[in-house]
Parts: structure tokens; sequence; C-alpha cells
């Protein structure tokens, strides 16, 4: 009832979304790479049934034509779907399917860049004064040094090098924040704006419900571009060793924001999210409003620990205040899998252990205050793979190098094991990534015929979670707890109260919550969870790595 309220308004603030990688989620023609029938097939497992996860929204990784060199977030051409992907008309099914299972359907929109095999790049790299000379960002070299063009400023690609990259045709340099083969579009010059934008109505048109937009703070480049301050830090990385104030977050950004929001609000119901590129919580903040929301990764850069993990929600907490709606992530397609990274932080690497740490971790992600965005596959405890340097696909990875942030992001990338044996249910082929180690047992046919598997705790959670409007939508408050290693917070919409106790160490903790009469709603260590049962009065025990959500008398009579 209280969630069918949200759900004409801004139903993002209730909605739980879920990011599809698509090369790895199921491929149905036997290339080895996932594709769009595929996920249709698959539907079936998100949402719709009584025995599906639940979710409700899906962020599609890009699907565009693509020559591929950055996972497809080197984009060909914005407004159709790559032959490796499938059609429009599969396309469209898609949409249409989702949307029959109460499925929205969010879009990966990479606006900052496109490939150099784009249309438009192919044009404005050819002269100087062709129709689309200024659709990218392009300047004379700074003067000549042993022959050769100086770049025009100190600007440095994120995957490595200089961000320029001399095109001999016209006898300018390119800007590339990522890739030489993404060269940034230049959001100053009006046609390529309005072109971008129109793009955007397309898809809406289309019935997409919103948007993930990629590096979104970034769009815009100081007009004179002038050289980024020296930055003193100890790294190995030159780009950390700049202050970026010149190649990103400028002034004006938040009116492209702007103007981009109000394309998006001619179709009503519709959300965004920007993916916050090497920012902090103050500019998250700052960038989000009602529609829009904004990916921090603040949390996703935590170790396992309840005063880390502690410490950066306060800090978002007081950075986007009551008002300020967060996006709640532990795991993407650039970073290690979070059970991958908990495991190592609590040295263990045994499956039990990543199992409890799964279901913990789960808890945190799905009751803290913000939209929260699950990464394919950690619904099955799914850890990273390990991919040897030499066969390394991701292409970043190979020129950013071993202090790269998002060293090796193919070990996140693994195919989505969906049944036992070979192939894991993901292809007919050979997969273009290999399988997890452990697919035969943790796949998604195992895991639903086991009451205590991590998956069917992520089905218990959001089903708890849907009947909560004090965990969807409510108010936040950090709770004292004695213990460095239990973080325990409340949640509340009117006399609807939930508390939640999520003890980080691997040996058991006290809780004591707080006056009240509580009952538990859900505990990681009682998997067929369904009894409430009374938890006081009084503490009690908290198990190593359990977490617990304990509802008042109030709700629990709901
Ligand atoms: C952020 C995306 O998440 C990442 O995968 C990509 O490489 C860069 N943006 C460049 O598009």
């Amino acid at each position: 009832m209280a969630r069918q309220a949200t759900v004409d308004g801004e139903w993002w603030r209730a909605a739980v979304a879920y990011q599809i990688y698509p090369r790895s989620f199921a491929d149905s023609n036997g290339d080895g790479v996932g594709d769009l029938p595929g996920i249709i097939d698959h539907l079936d497992h998100l949402a719709g049934r009584p025995d599906s996860l639940g979710v409700d929204a899906i962020w599609l990784s890009p699907i565009y034509p693509s020559p591929g060199l950055d996972g497809g977030y080197d984009v060909a051409d914005h407004a159709g779907v790559d032959p490796l992907f499938g059609t429009m008309a599969d396309f469209d099914r898609l949409v249409g399917e989702a949307h029959r299972r109460g499925l929205k359907v969010l879009l990966d929109l990479v606006l900052n860049h496109t490939s150099d095999r784009h249309a438009w790049f192919q044009e404005s790299r050819r002269s100087r004064d062709n129709p689309r000379a200024d659709w990218y960002v392009w300047h004379d070299p700074a003067g000549w040094s042993r022959r050769r063009p100086v770049p025009p400023n100190n600007w440095l690609s994120f995957f490595g090098g200089s961000a320029w990259e001399w095109e001999p045709a016209r006898g300018q340099f390119y800007l590339h924040t990522f890739l030489p083969q993404q060269p940034d579009v230049n959001w100053r010059e009006p046609a390529a704006a309005e072109a971008q934008l129109a793009m955007v109505r397309g898809w809406l048109a289309r019935g997409v419900d919103g948007f993930r937009l990629d590096v979104f703070n970034a769009l815009l480049k100081d007009p004179e571009l002038r050289s980024n301050p020296r930055r003193w830090q100890l790294s190995r990385r030159p780009w950390d060793r700049q202050w970026h104030v010149y190649d990103k977050d400028r002034p004006d950004f938040p009116a492209l924001i702007a103007r981009f929001r109000a394309v998006v609000d001619e179709a009503p119901g519709r959300m965004s999210v920007g993916e916050l590129f090497a920012g902090d919580l103050s500019q998250a903040a700052a960038y989000t409003n009602g529609h829009h929301l904004v990916f921090d990764f603040g949390l996703l850069e935590r170790p396992w620990s309840a005063e880390a993990i502690g410490r950066e929600i306060d800090r978002r907490e007081a950075a986007f205040g009551p008002d300020r709606w967060p996006a709640v992530v532990l795991s993407n397609h650039d970073r290690s899998r979070h059970v991958s990274r908990f495991l190592r932080d609590l040295g263990r690497d045994d499956e039990a252990t990543a199992d409890r740490v799964a279901r913990a971790a789960a808890v945190l992600l799905l009751t803290l205050r913000g939209t929260p965005f699950l990464y394919y596959g950690e619904e099955l405890g799914l850890p990273d793979i390990r991919v040897a340097r030499v066969a390394i696909m991701d292409p970043p990875a190979r020129r950013a190098g071993f202090f790269f942030p998002w060293w090796n992001r193919d070990q996140c990338r693994s195919p989505m094991p969906w049944a036992a044996g070979p192939g894991a249910g993901f292809t007919n082929g050979r997969p273009w990534l290999p399988l997890s180690p452990d697919h035969d047992r943790r796949n998604v046919a195992s895991e639903a015929a086991d009451p205590g598997s991590v998956q069917n705790a992520y089905r218990r959670l959001l089903a708890v979670r849907r009947g909560s409007a004090a965990l969807e939508r409510g108010s936040f408050t950090r709770l004292a707890t004695g213990s460095r290693d239990v973080l325990a917070y409340e949640r509340r919409s009117g006399a609807e109260r939930a508390v939640v106790a999520i003890n980080f160490a691997l040996e058991p903790r006290d809780l004591t919550p707080p006056a009240g009469s509580w009952s538990v709603r859900y505990s990681t260590n009682e998997p067929d969870g369904a009894a409430v049962a009374p938890f006081g009065p009084g503490s009690r025990r908290l198990a190593g790595l359990e977490a617990v959500i304990l509802a008042n008398a109030e709700s629990a009579s709901r």
C-alpha cells in the first residue's frame, strides 16, 4: 500500500535497481557474449513471479554499437543497438517484457565522449571547417618541441598518459578524458548539445524510464582550457597529482544538468542518476535534486569495518541532509566485487565466510537511506574471478597499469552463472570471460533450491523492505551500540520504526536496542526467517557477521 503511493510519483525513492552488464548476463545465441534476448529470457529471475528476486528497475550498461574498447563505453552510435546484443526490435521487446513485470528500464547514457568511430567524430576530425568541426574539444598545439607538437595544457587521461591526441588532418589536438579512442564531446557547441538531447528524447519516446549518466560531472570543461594546478600528493598515478578543477565540475555544469533534466521531465515519471567522476560527497549532494540522483562511491571504497562504514554514513548523511536522496552502491562493473573485498578485509577466503559476509552486506545495502543499486551476481554472493595479466580483456586496464584504481575490471565482469554444468546456463558456446570457479555450486538454480543461500537471503530481505515504509523511505538515525564492531541505525516512517544492526566481527557481540518492544523482522542467521520472534527485553548476542532488522510493535502488527 505504502509502496504503491510512491510508484506514481518519485518511484525511484522506494525502488531497488539492478545493474545488468549485458555482455555477461545471458547469451541466447551461443556466441559466448550476453545479449538482449538473453536478458528477456531471464527477467523472471528479477521480477514478476512470487519466486523472483523482487527488484523494481534494471539498469543496462551500454548496449549501443561500439568497437568495444571500453566495454561499450566507447559508443559509435548512441541511437542504435549493437548487433552483438541484438536489434532495436529486441530492445523494444525487452522494454515491453520488463514493463509487463513491473520493472522499469534505465539506459546508460555516455554523454561525455563517443567512440572515435562515431560518425560525428569521423566528420569532425577531417578538417577545421566541416559542419561538425567544433563538436569535439579541439585545440592548437601550445608550441613545438623537437618537431613534435606540445599539448595545449597539462590535462591527463584517467586511463593514463596525456588527455590530448594529435590529429594530423587538422593539425590540432583533441581531448580524451579516457582512451584516445574516446574523444570528448564539446557540450559548449550548441549543435552538439542539441544532437545529444535529441538522442535522449528518442530513447524516452521508446519508453525507457530513466538514465544512468556516465561520468556526468565531466561534461563541461573550462572554456579557456587552463592547466590544472599541481596537487602535492604521494601517489604513483600522475592523474592523482593534479587538482581536477578545470577538466570537470565547472561552475556552469549545474545549469547544463538542469537542461538535461528539463528534457527528461518532458516525459513524466522518469528518473536519472549521475555517476560522480572522482568527486567528493559535497559535490554528490550538490548535484542531487528531486528527480536526479548521484552515485558517490564513498561506501564502496570503505573496508569491512563498522567504524569506517559508520563514519562514511555519517559523512554522507551530513552532506545530503534529510531532503536529498542518496544512491547506495557496494559493487559495480569497475571495481572488485564487494564479497571479495570484504573477505580480504576479514583475512578469510572460505565459502562459508563469503556467504555470511554477503548476507550481512546485503542488509547494509538494502536498509540504508537511499536507492540501492545491486550489481548482477551479487545476489549469489559472486566473487571476483582471477584473470592473469596476459589474459586481461579490458584495454583500459592494460593501458593504465597496476596503480589504476579500476585495475583489471575483468575480475568483476564474469558471466552470470544460471545453473551447474558447462557454460553455467550462461552460454552454449565459449564464455567471453571465464566463469567463476565455484559456479557449479554458486548459481541461480542451486541457490534457489537452498533456503540458506545468499540468493534466498536477498529475496527475503527485499520482501521485508517492500513491506516497510520505514526501510524504503523513512528517516535515518545512527544509534550508539557501545561496540566498535556493531553498526546500528534506526529508520522511521510515521509510527513504524525499524532498527538495523550489523555485527562486522567474526565473533559474537552484544546488542542492546533502544527502549521499546522489538521483534526480529529479519536475521541473516535464521535462513527460513519467516517467523517474527520477540527480541527483548535487554540485550541479545548477535552471532559473528549476523545482521538483524528489528521492528517495533506498531509495525509488527501491520
Ligand atoms: C565510467 C564507467 O563506469 C567506466 O566503465 C568507463 O570506463 C568510464 N566511465 C568511461 O566511459
